[in-house]
């Protein structure tokens, strides 16, 4: 039995977007986890799948609403946290290398907010273990333009849901609004994460060799 549970998050810490905006966005959220608990706890059994195809069938539907609520939940969760709980400066190791690999902080951010501007989903910031660099995302769907094996740092979700009900079609002000509300611990805290990750699995693969991280 599958009983996932939707987190919680301190919407009052932030400002400049409204606490109902942020309910109604949190309400979408909360959906995504019931239709995954359903999905999950669909049994297969195998008379009810016989016409599997992939054009219409059970199972196709199954398999599409089962990747879209998944990167849904995943998506939300983590672009809920690191819009809340303060730590609003930005700071630490994360900081360092962003502006090493992107040249300035203020580089980063046109680049940032040019991918939100362009999508109609997410702009996602990852270090993609193929090279342990940063590298934006930008996304459609949930999960249109997902990467396997990449490292979600930062994550902001330019669907119109997000922020229509405050800012209209003003999205460059939604993003702007949405930069400094940015928690720089959660940041600095997966990034952290990732070298960890990192080092851990190269101790079992090359016994000692060292993690660097390229950037
Ligand atoms: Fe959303």
């Amino acid at each position: 039995m599958y009983n996932l549970k939707p987190e919680t998050f301190d919407f009052r810490s932030v400002k400049g977007i409204s606490q109902r905006q942020l309910d109604e966005h949190y309400k979408l959220y909360k959906g995504y986890v019931d239709n995954l608990n359903k999905i999950w706890n669909t049994p297969y059994i195998p008379n009810n799948f016989s016409d599997s195809n992939p054009t219409y069938s059970k199972m196709r539907s199954l398999k599409l609403g089962e990747t879209y609520s998944l990167d849904g939940v995943k998506l939300h969760e983590l672009y809920f946290q690191n819009m809340t709980g303060g730590s609003k400066n930005p700071y630490g190791p994360v900081l360092n290398a962003i502006m090493d690999q992107f040249s300035s902080y203020d580089n980063f951010i046109s680049y940032f907010t040019n991918v939100g501007l362009s999508m109609r989903g997410w702009a996602v910031l990852t270090i993609d273990s193929i090279d342990n660099k940063f590298h934006i995302i930008g996304s459609d769907l949930h999960d249109k333009g997902a990467i396997w094996l990449s490292y979600p740092i930062l994550i902001l979700d330019v669907y119109e849901h997000a922020y229509f009900m405050d800012f209209g079609t003003d999205r460059k002000k939604y993003i702007s609004e949405f930069i400094k509300n940015i928690n720089w611990n959660v940041l600095n805290s997966r990034f952290q994460k990732y070298i960890y990750l990192m080092q851990s699995k190269n101790a079992r693969q090359y016994g000692q060799y060292p993690f660097r991280f390229f950037y």
